[in-house]
């Protein structure tokens, strides 16, 4: 169980890099005074000027206190045993999570981090997810801009169609609508470390849609409903029309967020009631919006090459070498503020009834990296402060701990969205 006495309700680990400074920003700015917590990290003098600027920031709370820390197993398991729960934006992850994953589970301390790399994800459920069910431990990854926004908004739109027609949810078809987005040395490098560290065969496996799910896909959760399948000569170009929406394409976070997002339809059907089961016949697709049919086919064939190239180590030692950001880099803040938005629009279908229908939208402007330090800030809250808003144990306290998905931060992640600064969270 996690241990309620420890002297941190949360500990930023990976407080000096590029997406760590800016979580750190957000709880500074936004999270409750009283918040009792600590920015970590392996280098002092690194943390002391990340404190210093969070002093300047806001000169009505105390700043966070300091833990410096090798990243090793014995140092790592010592500082997880003072907090309730770290939040890690230390990466690549496939090269540098699994010791903090392992500290956490061995040590019932709830845990979130922003990771893209779903082949790591998968490997970490089949090490750690027995351990930290054993230990109470609340373990989330890719509580970012992956896969946070398929995962609540598919959680909202089955919530609204169970309220709502008293059905079940058929079809969920999330949309990438509109983006402007850059990315930074850290990401950049960790798409290249899951192409250095996994094979072949196993990321294959682990691209599957139902590659973290715990329980059997039916024929149903594998195939759209007849309405919502492509046609043959879409099938070909790799595009689809969706009626309001428009000429649609592949979305480059589709594989990584169908995993998550059947692995919460998993989770949450094996919860008792008051269920939030998806239903039975759940499907889920995501896309991304084009400007149109030709460009939406040529980036379909790009998309489908590019991990050909990536596969190839010279080729990845070109793009280190000449086209990437360095670890630490990252896109200017202040132009990234101006110019960058992202929003996704998801409808889902009730089952069998799908002209009843239910719709969710999430939009944020500003930088992609600021989103992410605002998505795992709001969801730490859901876990340092249990039931403060709602009331009500989310969905993740419920299962009792384990390798778990942001959409089981449930109700209480939702409102915490809704009210979080910039972040525009609709229902329809
Ligand atoms: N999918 C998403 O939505 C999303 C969004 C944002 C970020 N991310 C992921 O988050 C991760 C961080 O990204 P970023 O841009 O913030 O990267 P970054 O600026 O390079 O920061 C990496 C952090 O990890 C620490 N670190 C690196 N190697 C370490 C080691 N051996 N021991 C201890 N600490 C170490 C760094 O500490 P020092 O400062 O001491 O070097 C730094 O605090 C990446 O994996 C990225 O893909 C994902």
């Amino acid at each position: 169980m996690v241990v309620d006495n420890r002297p941190y309700e949360l500990v930023l680990y990976g407080a000096s890099g590029y997406t760590g400074k800016l979580c750190a920003e957000h709880i500074t700015m936004h999270l409750p005074t009283n918040l009792n917590w600590a920015v970590a990290g392996r280098s002092a003098d690194k943390l002391q000027g990340v404190v210093k600027k969070l002093e300047e920031l806001n000169r009505d709370r105390n700043p966070p206190s300091i833990e410096v820390t090798a990243h090793q197993k014995d140092d790592l398991h010592a500082l997880v045993r003072k907090t309730r729960l770290v939040v890690t934006t230390v990466g690549p992850y496939s090269k540098m999570g699994e010791p903090m994953v392992e500290a956490c589970a061995s040590n019932g301390t709830h845990y979130l981090d922003c990771t893209g790399e779903s082949p790591w994800f998968r490997q970490m459920i089949q090490r750690y997810h027995r351990l930290a069910q054993s230990t109470g431990a609340i373990i989330i990854p890719q509580c970012g801009i992956e896969s946070v926004p398929a995962d609540l908004l598919t959680y909202i739109v089955c919530n609204q169609i169970r309220s709502r027609f008293s059905s079940s949810t058929r079809n969920v078809t999330h949309v990438l609508y509109n983006a402007k987005a850059s990315a930074s040395g850290g990401t950049l490098s960790s798409i290249l470390a899951v192409f250095e560290t996994f094979s072949i065969s196993y990321l294959i496996k682990s691209m599957h849609p139902f590659a973290l799910c715990p329980t059997s896909p039916s024929s149903s959760n594998r195939n759209a409903p007849l309405h919502a399948q492509q046609s043959l000569y879409e099938k070909l170009l790799g595009v689809a029309n969706i009626p309001g929406m428009g000429i649609m394409t592949d979305s480059p976070g589709a594989s990584v967020d169908t995993a998550v997002v059947n692995r919460s339809w998993g989770l949450l059907s094996s919860l008792s009631p008051p269920s939030t089961s998806y239903g039975p016949n759940f499907f889920f697709k995501e896309w991304m919006r084009s400007t149109g049919l030709i460009n939406a086919a040529i980036f379909h064939y790009a998309f489908m090459a590019a991990p050909l190239f990536l596969i190839m180590p010279p080729i990845r030692w070109l793009l280190r070498k000449f086209v990437f950001l360095s670890p630490g880099d990252g896109p200017d803040l202040d132009q990234a503020g101006r110019r960058e938005f992202i929003e996704y629009r998801t409808i889902g279908e009730a089952d069998p009834d799908a002209s009843k229908k239910t719709s969710a939208r999430l939009y944020y402007e500003g930088s992609m990296y600021a989103f992410t330090g605002i998505l795992l800030a709001e969801a730490a809250m859901v876990l340092a402060r249990p039931e403060e808003k709602s009331g009500q144990p989310c969905e993740a306290r419920r299962l009792g701990g384990g390798l778990l998905t942001t959409a089981c931060l449930g109700e209480e992640f939702v409102d915490r969205l809704k009210a979080a600064h910039g972040v525009v969270l609709e229902v329809q």
